[in-house]
């Protein structure tokens, strides 16, 4: 029960009163917004960055729908079916169901709002090639997708009246009866705090790749919706799954991790260790000999004119290709700085890279001082995407704390154990869609004004301002260096038990010692407050994180066992589902999967 002085103290907070909250303005969410207020409720969109920042806009390659602009033959069916192989089966079925059969709607939908997408000779959208993907399905534009779906977004959000409340930070969800019924964060210019009351909340908040040194992800990127949902008692699942995309820049040390798209490779850019050798034909997994080429001159039929339909192996799912990476640079065959070569420039002519794959060009020259239409590019495995997150139903996107949806990178499901590059924009649009629909639906379904505790809200406020009393505490900045170190080097592309056991006995300390971080200033515009915030969700996702890898001893997809070198029939018949108790501590515990009807399992006998 609030005291009389914490009911004071909410009321004097900034408080906006919405039916539809969402929080992330990336593809997911502000595809949710516009349905939910397209559907008449009243949206708000809270976003930690400015509006057109989102990490969404570094989304270079494309977004896979199965149009059959460029491959007639190509259908959800195939979609679905290399979306399950791409995630080792461990994917939410009927998400994978939904996702492939909706993605083509929701791209040409974007078209009809605006977007310019790149068009084959007769003028319909083009499509190009990805890992994983049986037939050319990436819709792009050049390699700057993510930003135009944003552009495109953004633009509809602003015309149609949404409400955006920029540069704020979600810090805590409160409920009330066990319901949904706000969220509170502060305003990163003044570090007030302000409360929205909503009826219905959408996380769409996106990953968590901050918590680890090398990392494709922008500052953002924390895992805030992560541990948001698991501290408003949400379960979240599948969180040993991390992707680390194959093809991350090397060199310069400043911009380690920044993604070269996959569309480099889609393109014809093939992959060679230091010795010149390309190794990817050394690492061709039995799930994929079938349909992928065994010698150079094949490949290369199948890369110049498509003769021929076995793909390269340069194009093997992501989870492959970075491990096989990863294993060349730790034979001592990898680049001079400590990647192997990505070259495009022996197969395209310039004019054609730097039409295809303008930023990477200009990425290179700027950054590196590497022509890409003259030399190969320095790569290595940088960490992606999070393929867990919070447990959702797959057709409405609700999580399991009635009143909340996740959608997006923060949603869990839909990609099994490794994702296929492409599918998060698709995703994003297919899901955001849903989660706004659902999210009105509930919203509208749901009587009277929301109610939020002054207690629990005064509670939140005093902790989140607690570091600015200490004297001589920790500091911020070193507590997430040991983080990003331990993830990296304990919990990374390769996991053993002893490494992992020290992960966790690692974030155990930092959790203790977070506990008496101090930081100096006040709170207008305040990194080193901003990080302490930050620290809270990065900790707690990574101890999900470690928890859950620690548990699946197997590997699969994006989760790799060095001591558990293979698959194991039982593993693949469970997902993880993470739970915080009220104490904080933190469990895993195996459900089984969700049973696949016959009519789909048949697509895989074929
Ligand atoms: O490689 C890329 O362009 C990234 C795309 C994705 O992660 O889907």
């Amino acid at each position: 029960m609030a005291t009389d002085a914490q009911t004071n103290m909410a009321a004097e907070i900034e408080t906006h009163e919405l039916d539809v909250l969402v929080i992330g303005a990336g593809g997911a969410g502000l595809r949710a917004a516009v349905e939910a207020h397209g559907r008449g409720v009243k949206t708000g969109v809270v976003c930690k960055s400015l509006l057109g920042k989102a990490h969404t806009v570094m989304a270079e390659g494309g977004m896979a729908a199965a149009l059959r602009n460029v491959y007639p033959e190509d259908n959800w069916q195939v979609h679905f079916r290399d979306t399950m192989r791409g995630g080792k089966m461990l994917n939410n079925w009927r998400m994978a169901q939904i996702h492939a059969q909706e993605a083509p709607d929701r791209v040409n939908e974007l078209e009809d709002w605006g977007a310019l997408f790149d068009r084959t000779p007769d003028g319909r959208i083009l499509q190009r090639d990805f890992g994983g993907h049986r037939y050319a399905r990436l819709a792009h534009v050049g390699d700057r997708t993510g930003l135009e779906l944003i552009r495109t977004l953004q633009q509809r959000s602003v015309a149609r009246g949404v409400e955006v409340y920029m540069e704020c930070t979600i810090f805590q969800l409160l409920t009330s009866d066990g319901k949904v019924s706000g969220a509170l964060g502060y305003w990163r210019e003044t570090g007030r705090f302000v409360l929205f009351k909503a009826k219905a909340i959408v996380i769409a908040t996106g990953g968590s790749g901050r918590c680890f040194k090398i990392t494709s992800n922008s500052w953002e990127c924390t895992g805030d919706g992560h541990a948001l949902a698991l501290r408003a008692g949400a379960d979240l699942m599948d969180m040993e799954f991390f992707q680390f995309h194959p093809t991350g820049m090397v060199w310069p040390l400043s911009v380690r991790g920044l993604l070269v798209t996959e569309g480099v490779r889609g393109d014809g850019g093939t992959l060679r260790n230091g010795t010149g050798h390309r190794f990817m034909f050394d690492y061709i997994p039995a799930m994929f000999q079938a349909e992928t080429a065994d010698t150079e001159e094949e490949a290369d039929a199948w890369y110049d004119d498509h003769a021929g339909n076995r793909r390269t192996p340069d194009l093997l799912p992501r989870d492959e290709v970075a491990r096989s990476i990863n294993s060349e640079v730790k034979a001592g065959r990898g680049s001079p700085h400590g990647g192997v070569f990505l070259d495009i420039a022996s197969r395209r002519s310039a004019d054609y890279i730097r039409r295809r794959l303008p930023s990477m060009y200009h990425q290179f020259m700027e950054l590196a001082g590497v022509d890409i239409t003259k030399d190969p590019m320095e790569v290595a495995p940088t960490a992606h995407y999070m393929m867990g997150g919070i447990r959702v139903d797959a057709d409405s996107t609700a999580a399991t704390v009635p009143g909340l949806f996740a959608a997006g990178e923060a949603a869990a499901g839909l990609h099994g154990s490794n994702r296929l590059g492409g599918n998060s924009l698709s995703d994003l649009v297919v899901f955001g869609r849903r989660a706004g629909v659902a999210a009105t639906e509930y919203a509208e379904g749901r009587e009277g004004a929301v109610a939020v505790d002054g207690g629990d809200v005064a509670e939140a406020c005093a902790q989140a301002l607690s570091a600015f009393e200490r004297e001589e505490g920790e500091n911020p900045y070193t507590l997430h260096r040991e983080l990003q170190e331990a993830m990296h080097s304990l919990v990374g592309i390769i996991r053993t038990q002893s490494e992992i056991d020290q992960a966790i006995d690692k974030i155990g300390e930092l959790k203790e010692r977070s506990g008496n971080i101090s930081v100096e200033g006040n709170r207008a515009y305040n990194p080193g407050w901003n990080l302490t915030m930050d620290l809270v969700s990065m900790l707690t996702v990574s101890e999900a994180i470690a928890r859950s890898a620690l548990a699946r001893r197997e590997s699969r997809g994006g989760h790799t066992r060095d001591d558990f070198p293979g698959p194991d029939p039982g593993f693949g018949k469970i997902n993880h589902v993470v739970r915080r108790a009220d104490d904080g501590t933190i469990s895993v515990t195996p459900e089984p999967l969700p049973e696949m009807p016959a009519e789909l399992r048949a697509l895989f006998d074929e």
